[in-house]
């Protein structure tokens, strides 16, 4: 990783920090932020990510987009999930982790992690400048604030992990895979560990909910629904609000 790595103790969300960072830097340039703790770190969705001290990785990069096109955005957040779900499989080889669409990190029912991804906009124009990644994984956190504490869950609650180790591992896999950006040779890995294609979805979009069932992946990153009327539909964007995992 080339970029500088600032650490923080407690902030209010490293996404904030590195959001700030890029709107004082031009052009953008790669950088790492973390915080031991977050006080409102928050998801897609506008919902908030629990992030208590000691217990959890929590950080965001700044990665300045080669393309200036914002149309291969769904291409950066599926790819920055599979650099971090191959460094969780080598890290912790026995939990059998799988992804929901569109970055979800699961491990026996329970989400153990996220990832967020915004775009700087340039001033005035549609095009990206640089990409706002942010990763929160609950490592050894046990417990978690209703109404999370039966849908979250920690990757190795009462083990010792070496966050420092893994913080060094996710920021060099995850900027050396950007390098491909946006090519989609990782896309086959993504669909294998999709926990949803093939199964009966309800996916939430602008306010509308679409049922159907849940058959690939494309290549900018959808996810195509095949309605009962053998319509498909390609969602960017979207939460899948019911599936049966
Ligand atoms: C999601 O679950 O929708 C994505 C969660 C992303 C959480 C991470 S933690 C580090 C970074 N800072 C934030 O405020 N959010 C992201």
């Amino acid at each position: 990783f080339s970029g500088p790595i600032t650490v923080e103790q407690t902030v209010a969300s490293t996404q904030e920090l590195a959001k700030r960072a890029v709107s004082q830097t031009n052009p953008p340039q790669l950088a790492a932020f973390f915080a031991d703790e977050q006080t409102a770190g928050y998801g897609r969705l506008g919902r908030s990510f629990y992030s208590p001290a000691q217990t959890g990785l929590y950080f965001s990069l700044i990665l300045p987009n080669p393309t200036n096109d914002l149309t291969k955005v769904g291409l950066l957040t599926t790819s920055v999930a599979v650099s971090v779900l191959r460094v969780l499989q080598a890290t912790f080889p026995a939990q059998p982790f799988g992804l929901k669409w569109v970055n979800d990190l699961y491990l026996n029912q329970r989400k153990v992690g996220g990832i967020i991804t915004e775009a700087s906009l340039e001033l005035e124009s549609t095009s990206a400048a640089a990409f706002i990644v942010g990763i929160g994984l609950n490592l050894t956190t046990a417990d978690f604030p209703a109404p999370l504490s039966s849908l979250a869950g920690g990757i190795a609650p009462g083990t010792t992990v070496d966050r420092n180790r893994l913080a060094a591992t996710l920021i060099a896999a995850i900027s050396q895979d950007y390098q491909a950006y946006p090519t989609t040779a990782w896309l086959p890995f993504y669909r294998t560990h999709s926990l949803i294609l093939g199964k009966p979805v309800t996916v939430r979009v602008a306010g509308q909910n679409i049922s159907g069932c849940a058959e690939t992946i494309d290549e900018n990153g959808a996810l195509v629904v095949a309605l009962p009327s053998g319509e498909r539909r390609h969602l960017m964007s979207g939460e899948v609000t019911r599936v049966v995992m």
